[in-house]
């Protein structure tokens, strides 16, 4: 590696991420990957966007409480109140970072903000001199850059580096460029930009063409050397660069990098995987680097060659990114002890005594059915605790369903509703539609579902089926999910998670990306 060969890994999952529809996490969900994201060793960590609701600045809060080796990074407007709110949340962090932005591409300057260039030169100046106030350091993005003029971009980013931005951010914000063309812009700025060298340069690419991946590591060939991602490449519409393949990408190809990441890639399966529980977005099976074909090897020709050289086939040892085979972690003998020890290793600490109990116990339930649990399913049952404990006002208690063929197939649900209880029968298209026709007879959410998945956590016919459902109400749209061995009961558990989510009185959260708040 040369003098500046290392590069920094900047993750956006818990805020550009989560600007994915439904993709919403709690604040404790927001700890529990950020905490996943420094065992990973991320360099920095953007927990949010401070000024969007109170929620969401207590989230940034408790990530600038929890995490003590990576940068904790908060988003702000170019406005007064954004960076006060931000350095505000960030306060308690060992080190933390103020990341501001506006936009420079004519489209936005003209349709979204009504402001000149020099008007918004200005503010973006006063932005940095204010973050600087809070914290030395400071990211500046000139959003939309992917669509600005050169000029101005050259205009901007050295008044910014004058006023004390330490990272420079290039957004491709629409995902409109082309690898070629980013990597060019990013050339041109550092070598045009008297003060560059006083700044990292660091990139930020949506998905919607494709290019994400391609267009980041363009930039790192061009002089990068900071990269804005996202676990599993979750982000606003078609999402954000993945960090998985990012990183998989630079240190595989060292031939072609002159930088790498520091980043311990044994923790990107288990990451990956929270953050596919937490927020319902499954991987897909052939997503590089965490899908589950991703180092399977279908075709007899491949596995022959395999079996006789791993590297005819292989360019990456699945075990690098946290693919491990001995995966068999508890089972019904397992005590309290071993439960809390082993979710300790991943990185799981339970808040109080009665959470572990909770968890103990539903821990117990489980390995009545399923002999092996896997840490797999140990996350999805924390998932389901957490979100038990905090927010529920509809519980389902107990379901029994009647499939038959050539019979009609009929639910009878019990829930409990608001501390009420109610018995419910209805008849469906299958078990699964029957159940949620009875349970809609209760709480009347008239919510549309707008999808619905089944996914085995492991492998085998004992695994825990993981359903995802997404419901739309009024213009807010949810995820949510539920697990068991049986899948109809993961179906009604997800319903009734997506439901409680949906009822939970939401705030009103300001998006950063859409005018003022
Ligand atoms: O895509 C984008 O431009 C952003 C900025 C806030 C950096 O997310
Ligand atoms: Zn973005």
């Amino acid at each position: 590696m040369s003098s500046d060969g290392k590069l920094i890994i900047f993750d956006t999952t818990l805020r550009d991420g989560e600007q994915s529809p439904g993709a919403s996490m709690t604040k404790e969900e927001k700890v529990r990957i950020a905490k996943a994201l420094e065992r990973m060793r991320v360099d920095i960590i953007e927990a949010g966007f401070p000024i969007a609701s109170r929620g969401d600045f207590e989230s940034v809060q408790a990530v600038a409480e929890a995490v003590k080796d990576s940068t904790v990074c908060g988003l702000a407007r170019a406005l007064e109140k954004d960076i006060s709110r931000a350095g505000e949340a960030l306060k308690m962090a060992n080190s933390s970072r103020i990341h501001t932005f506006i936009a420079t591409s004519p489209i936005h300057m003209q349709m979204k903000l009504r402001m000149q260039p020099d008007q918004v030169l200005e503010q973006a100046v006063a932005a940095v001199k204010m973050a600087r106030q809070f914290t030395d350091n400071v990211e500046f993005s000139p959003e939309d850059a992917g669509r600005s003029e050169t000029d101005f971009l050259c205009r901007i980013i050295e008044a910014v580096i004058d006023a004390g931005a330490t990272t420079i951010n290039i957004p491709d914000t629409v995902g409109y460029n082309l690898p070629s063309q980013f990597g060019g812009l990013i050339k041109t700025l550092i070598e045009r930009i008297p003060n560059s060298d006083k700044a990292i340069f660091s990139v930020h690419c949506h998905n919607d063409l494709g290019m994400a991946v391609a267009n980041s590591l363009a930039a790192v060939q061009n002089g990068a050397r900071q990269v804005e991602c996202t676990i599993n490449g979750l982000g606003e519409r078609a999402g954000n660069a993945a960090l998985e393949e990012i990183v998989m990408a630079v240190r595989t190809r060292q031939d072609l990098f002159s930088c790498d990441t520091t980043l311990d890639t044994t923790q990107i399966m288990p990451c990956s995987r929270l953050v596919s529980s937490i927020t319902g977005f499954p991987v897909q099976p052939n997503k590089a680097i965490v899908g589950a074909n991703a180092f399977a090897h279908e075709s007899g020709i491949h596995q022959d060659g395999v079996l006789k050289n791993r590297e005819t086939y292989e360019i990456m040892r699945a075990q690098d990114v946290g693919w491990s085979e001995n995966r068999i972690v508890l089972g019904k003998h397992s005590g309290r002890n071993a439960l809390k020890s082993r979710l300790e290793t991943l990185g799981i600490e339970l808040a109080t005594e009665e959470e572990l109990n909770e968890t103990f116990s539903r821990f117990k339930d489980l390995a009545d059915k399923k002999h092996e649990i896997f840490d797999e399913d140990l996350q999805a049952l924390v998932t389901e605790t957490n979100w038990t404990a905090e927010n529920e006002v509809l519980k389902l208690i107990s379901l029994k369903v009647c499939s038959e063929t050539g019979e009609v197939p009929e639910a009878s649900v019990v829930v409990s509703f608001n501390g009420k209880e109610h018995s419910v029968t209805a008849q469906g298209s299958g078990p699964v539609d029957a159940a949620y026709k009875s349970i809609e007879q209760v709480v009347q959410s008239e919510a549309e579902l707008q999808l619905y998945s089944v996914n085995n956590i492991t492998s085998g016919t004992d695994s825990q089926g993981e359903v995802t459902v997404r419901l739309s109400k009024s213009g807010r749209i949810v995820n949510g999910q539920g697990a068991d061995t049986d899948i109809v009961i993961a179906s009604a558990k997800a319903y009734v998670n997506a439901l409680n989510k949906i009822m939970v009185g939401m705030e009103d959260r300001a998006h950063p990306q859409l005018g003022d708040v």
